[in-house]
């Protein structure tokens, strides 16, 4: 659906918009708010559990407001990313259309705010400065 709407033949493969503030005054400034505000749903979890699961179906993205993950392979001890506070993930399951590529564990006490996949997909439609691209 990217390359119908934005004419582009690139693969989207990760938010850049690092500053959470940013990323919900970009909601605002195009009216969307209230919309967003409607499609939104924050999720608390626990030291060690599982945000995300590889192999999955993946049907939000996830922004987190609190808190730190990290990304590992499933059955894998090497941690190949560690997020924190503003940080987005669980989007690439929506941007390829495929399972999800790893594992996100809570690495503390965390809250998440989840974007179910059609509001995380009109976001970048019409902020395409948040999205980043490769061939
Ligand atoms: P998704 O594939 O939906 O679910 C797992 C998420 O972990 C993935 O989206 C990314 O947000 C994140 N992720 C997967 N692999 C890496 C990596 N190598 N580095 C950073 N983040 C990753």
């Amino acid at each position: 659906q990217f390359d119908e709407h934005m004419g582009v033949t690139f693969i989207p493969v990760m938010l850049v918009q690092k500053d959470i503030n940013d990323f919900f005054s970009s909601f605002a400034e195009n009216n969307r708010l209230y919309n967003f505000m409607d499609s939104y749903e924050c999720i608390f979890y626990n030291k060690g559990e599982y945000v995300v699961r590889e192999g999955d179906i993946g049907d939000s993205a996830f922004v987190l407001i609190d808190g730190e993950v990290e990304v590992r392979r499933k059955g894998s001890d090497e941690v190949l990313a560690v997020m924190g506070q503003g940080e987005v993930f669980g989007e690439l399951a929506l941007l390829t259309d495929d399972v999800r590529s790893a594992d996100v564990i809570a690495r503390s006490e965390l809250r998440i705010m989840s974007l179910p996949k059609e509001a995380f997909l009109d976001h970048l439609m019409n902020n395409p400065d948040h999205a980043m691209w490769m061939l």
